[in-house]
């Protein structure tokens, strides 16, 4: 068993990123070789980058970031649920990717951008700058959300089409793949 960390980037009131989470959510819950599991920046509550020491000495001195590091360890696959911001992706997610280093190597990465025209894909293309550095694989299959309202009811719900549900399955079929593959290359923490 594999397991697959969905992280929500967005963390302001009112933010849509949790209801797609939730609609990416129900179709990774249909691969029985992944645990899924939803973790909400916005919950998670990180503070501003606080540590003295680099990630990569892994010398953490608040709580915060020993959960953190703990919750990020145990992934094999991570999926980011990102919105774009001023063409790029939410300050939360890049503090919260500089918490730590080690616990993100060697583990492939998917997107879900959602946006205006852009489906979020400027904010996508800067963020893979961003985790190679940390030696995350980000796997080329994606789902960029252009003009994600419309795909949003009444009560808040999203409800993605059948293409979007396909470019989810690619995707998770291609991190699955990568998943066992970058598995052989981490050392036990
Ligand atoms: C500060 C800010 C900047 C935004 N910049 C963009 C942008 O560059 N591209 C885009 O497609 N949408 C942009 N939007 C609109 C967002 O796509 C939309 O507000 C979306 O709901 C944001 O995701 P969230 O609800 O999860 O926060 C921006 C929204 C905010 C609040």
């Amino acid at each position: 068993m594999l397991n697959l960390k969905i992280i929500i980037a967005s963390t302001r009131p009112g933010r849509k990123g949790p209801a797609i989470a939730s609609w990416f959510y129900d179709i990774a819950a249909q691969y029985p070789d992944f645990s899924t599991e939803v973790l909400d920046l916005a919950t998670i509550n990180l503070p501003f980058f606080d540590e003295p020491h680099h990630p990569m000495l892994q010398k953490y001195e608040h709580q915060h970031t020993k959960d953190w590091s703990a919750s990020i360890n145990s992934a094999d696959a991570i999926v980011i649920v990102t919105s774009e911001y001023n063409y790029s992706f939410p300050a939360s997610l890049k503090n919260a990717l500089d918490f730590l280093y080690k616990e993100w190597n060697y583990k492939p990465v998917g997107f879900v951008s959602y946006g205006g025209v852009s489906g979020g894909t400027r904010a996508m293309q800067m963020l893979k700058q961003v985790v190679t550095a940390q030696k995350m694989m980000p796997v080329p299959e994606a789902v960029p959300i252009p003009f994600f309202m419309k795909f949003m009811d009444e009560p808040g719900k999203f409800n993605g089409d059948a293409a979007l549900e396909k470019s989810a399955n690619d995707m998770l079929k291609e991190l699955h793949k990568w998943a066992v593959a970058l598995k052989t290359m981490r050392v036990p923490a």
